[in-house]
Order: C-alpha cells, then sequence, then structure tokens
C-alpha cells in the first residue's frame, strides 16, 4: 500500500475525542429537538441535483461552485446526483413527497449528519461538515420564526458557549425584493469603479450578495447602500416587526443587521445568522437560517411556508476547543477482569461477558502478561475495581480489589453482578 493514502483534502476523520465532542452535541440537538416538538427524520446523503439546483438556486456559490456531483459508473439511471450541500431542500423534497401538507401543520423537522460543500478548505471550513438542521414547514410565522430562532440561541448556551451573538434582519419577498434590487444595483452602478472585479461579476448575477461581501474594499460603498428595511412592503414590515415583538416578549437579544442577505435563493422575510462576539468573518458563521416560503412550490408542492436554520456542529466544537473547553469525559470500565493464569484469557472473557449480561461496563485484559502487570493497566485505564480471576474459581469465587482504596476480598461470582451494581450506584 503507498504509504501516502490519507482522507480527502477538506475531510478529516474524528478520532475518539473531536467525535465524544461532536456526539455531545448531537445529544443536547436531540434533547431541545424533543422538547421543541420537532421529530428526527432522515433524508438521503445524496439527491438529485435538481433538488438543488431548483431549491438553492443554480446561480448561488453552493450549487455553482460548491456542488459535488455524483455520477453513478454503471447502470441504467440516467439521473444526475449530487451530494447533499445542505439539508432544507432534501427535507421540503420529502415534505412534498410524501404528502406531509396531509399532517397537522406546522410539520417540525429535525436532523443531525453531514453535509458536503466542494469549496476550497481552510481553518473552520470543510468539504464535509456537520450540520443540526431544524425546519417547521406549514406555519407564517412571525411566532414560529421566534420560536425557531430561540430553540437555535438556547443551543449554544446549553452547549457551553457563552458570548454568542443573534444577527436578525428580513429580506422581504417577492413582492417588494425586486424594487429594492433595482434601487441597489442602480446604487452599485453608480459607484462601480470602487467594485472589487469579482463583485461586479456578482452585481449581474447575485446582486444581494454584494451586501454582505466580506471584501473590505466593500465597507464603505455597503455603508451607504440602500437597506432592505427600509423598503418592506407593508406585509413585510408587520411579519418583521411581529417577529421581533416575539422575540422580546421571550427576552431574546439580537442585533439587526441590515447587510445579512444569506447565501442561498430560497430565502424571504426572517434572515438569521449566529456569531461569537467580535467574530463575524466569512467562515465564522456558527449557524444561520431563515424563511423559505416560496421554496415548496419550487419543489413541486403546493404555496407553504417555511423556517428553518442550520447549526455547524464544527464550528462549535471548534469555538469550544478554542475556549478551553476539553473532550467530553467518558467513564471508565467500572471493573477490569484480571487473572493470575496469564494464559486464561478465554476465562477472563466469560467472566466480562456474565458482567456485560447484567449490564456492567467492564474491560477483560486480554493480553498474555503477568498479574502484577495487567493490574497496572486496570489502574491506568482509571477502573474502580479489579476482579481477579485465581485458584478460587474453582469453588465459585473471585477476588474483588477496590483500586482506590486498596482494599481485597472474596466474592462469589454469582454475587458479583449485583454487588458491582450496588457499588456503581454508591
Ligand atoms: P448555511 O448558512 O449555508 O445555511 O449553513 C449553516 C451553517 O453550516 C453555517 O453557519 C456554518 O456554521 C455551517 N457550514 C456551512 N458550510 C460549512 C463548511 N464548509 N464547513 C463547516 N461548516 C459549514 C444552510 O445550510 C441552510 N440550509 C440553513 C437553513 C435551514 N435555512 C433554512 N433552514
Amino acid at each position: 500500500m503507498p504509504p501516502s493514502l490519507r482522507a480527502p483534502r477538506g475531510t478529516r476523520d474524528l478520532l475518539p475525542d473531536e467525535r465524544a465532542a461532536l456526539a455531545r452535541l448531537e445529544r443536547i440537538a436531540r434533547d431541545l429537538a424533543a422538547r421543541y416538538g420537532y421529530r428526527e427524520i432522515e433524508t438521503p446523503l445524496f439527491e438529485q441535483a435538481a433538488v438543488f439546483e431548483r431549491g438553492i438556486g443554480a446561480v448561488t456559490d453552493v450549487v455553482e461552485k460548491e456542488l459535488f456531483r455524483v455520477a453513478p459508473s454503471r447502470g441504467e439511471e440516467r439521473e444526475t446526483w449530487a451530494l447533499r450541500p445542505e439539508a432544507t431542500a432534501g427535507v421540503c423534497r420529502a415534505y412534498v413527497e410524501h404528502g406531509m401538507q396531509t399532517w397537522p401543520q406546522p410539520v417540525r423537522l429535525s436532523l443531525t449528519g453531514p453535509m458536503f460543500r466542494y469549496d476550497r478548505p481552510q481553518a473552520g471550513r470543510y468539504r464535509e461538515f456537520w450540520q443540526w438542521d431544524v425546519e417547521a414547514i406549514g406555519d407564517p410565522g412571525p411566532a414560529v420564526d421566534a420560536e425557531l430562532v430561540e430553540l437555535g440561541a438556547r443551543f449554544y448556551r446549553d452547549a457551553g458557549l457563552g458570548d454568542v451573538e443573534l444577527l436578525l434582519n428580513s429580506i422581504g419577498d417577492p413582492a417588494c425584493r425586486p424594487a429594492y434590487l433595482g434601487e441597489l444595483v442602480a446604487y452599485y452602478r453608480s459607484s462601480i469603479d470602487l467594485l472589487p472585479e469579482q463583485e461586479r461579476r456578482r452585481l449581474e448575477t447575485n446582486p444581494l450578495r454584494l451586501l454582505d461581501s466580506k471584501d473590505p474594499a466593500m465597507a464603505e460603498v455597503n455603508e451607504r447602500a440602500p437597506q432592505i428595511t427600509d423598503h418592506l412592503c407593508p406585509a413585510c414590515a408587520a411579519h418583521f416587526a411581529g417577529v421581533r415583538a416575539h422575540l422580546d416578549a421571550m427576552g431574546v437579544a439580537y442585533r439587526l443587521e441590515p447587510g445579512l442577505v444569506r447565501g442561498l435563493d430560497y430565502y424571504a422575510r426572517t434572515a438569521f445568522e449566529f456569531y461569537r462576539r467580535g467574530a463575524e468573518g466569512q467562515q465564522q458563521a456558527l449557524g444561520g437560517g431563515g424563511r423559505y416560503d416560496g421554496l415548496l412550490e419550487l419543489l413541486g408542492g403546493k404555496p407553504t411556508p417555511g423556517i428553518g436554520f442550520a447549526l455547524g456542529l464544527d464550528r462549535v466544537v471548534l469555538a469550544l476547543a478554542a475556549a478551553g473547553a476539553g473532550a467530553p469525559v467518558e467513564a471508565p470500565p467500572v471493573a477490569v477482569i484480571v487473572g493470575a493464569d496469564p494464559a486464561d484469557t478465554a476465562g477472563r472473557l466469560r467472566v466480562a461477558t456474565g458482567l456485560r449480561d447484567a449490564g456492567l461496563p467492564v474491560r477483560a485484559d486480554l493480553s498474555v502478561r503477568k498479574l502484577g502487570r495487567q493490574l497496572e493497566a486496570a489502574v491506568r485505564d482509571g477502573a474502580q475495581f479489579a476482579v481477579i480471576l485465581g485458584d478460587e474459581l474453582a469453588a465459585g469465587d473471585v477476588q474483588l480489589r477496590d483500586l482506590d482504596g486498596g482494599s481485597q476480598k472474596a466474592v462469589a461470582l454469582a454475587d458479583l453482578a449485583t454487588l458491582l451494581h450496588r457499588k456503581v450506584r454508591g
């Protein structure tokens, strides 16, 4: 095997410490989802590419540049597939496909899992990354918008990440956005000399995105740009006021950010992102979401409103590590089964199996080495007890040694599980 086989660039192996940190976040997400009435769903890791092209928008970075297209190497299928770059389009495809509009509305769905985007990897930006995604489909808001945003904010608190700021905006809807876009484009054209080359191109394809450009050259131009919130139609303005009033009623702090426009095309009205205070670079969003009232129709469904968010779990793991939180501590085995006869690994496994049948987390020492070395390893494991198999085994007894206190006594093998259970509880 060539020595240079490695995980693809932009992906990484989650070694046990990092996997445990991610698993902890997944547990918090699942518990919260259940508490707020969101039920879990799984969608395939790949979909027809059209789900993303139609749903997310063909001229977004995510679809234009970052989609991992999957070509089947054989078979009859003529479909083009792509790895999912996000979950919303797939979840909404599933909503339409399974007729969820006949379920009680809104349908509240949650999932955690890997997403794939082919982008230039850098700190906090991976080609495979994990999201917690939450969607509430079938409620026009504004109350549900605020409830969902509060759920996102709570996640960071429960995860132990302080200092997370919520940025909030409304980006209008198809009734009011076109007139605003006209004004925005006219404004940028009047300042075209100040725009970097890449932003000039985007002015033609997706002018809204210029507003949240992280190019320093754009900062001054954007400061004077017309703001969408000054151009909302009465319905969108009332909706936005409603979202804010509900957030205020819950005591959720937020900062209005008129430049926040999101990178996916399906959004209308409410848009929001979470950042660590003072860390608002492009790769630093901890999570984001918004309302997507036109999306279900784009995917072949009836007009149905929806709102959701996705939180980037890798970035939360990184932020927690940067804040000095160690990997979650996993409980050591309660006992390690060791033996006086180095060769009797079968005897040690037999006892361990019985204790595992009784639900106890134990390890059997499977090495062929002296008892002293086995005991040293048991101490290194952090186990509370060593179960020592010796000559008494013939009479149905083992020695139980308390590795913390050093005491040792003979115990009937038949009573061992009950005794250990009692000690664990005590
Ligand atoms: P998004 O803003 O594209 O939204 O992604 C949400 C979060 O996923 C980001 O804030 C970031 O934390 C994380 N993320 C995105 N790309 C990467 C990457 N390459 N590496 C590491 N983390 C990343 C969505 O995905 C929408 N589907 C959210 C949504 C749900 N809107 C409505 N419902």
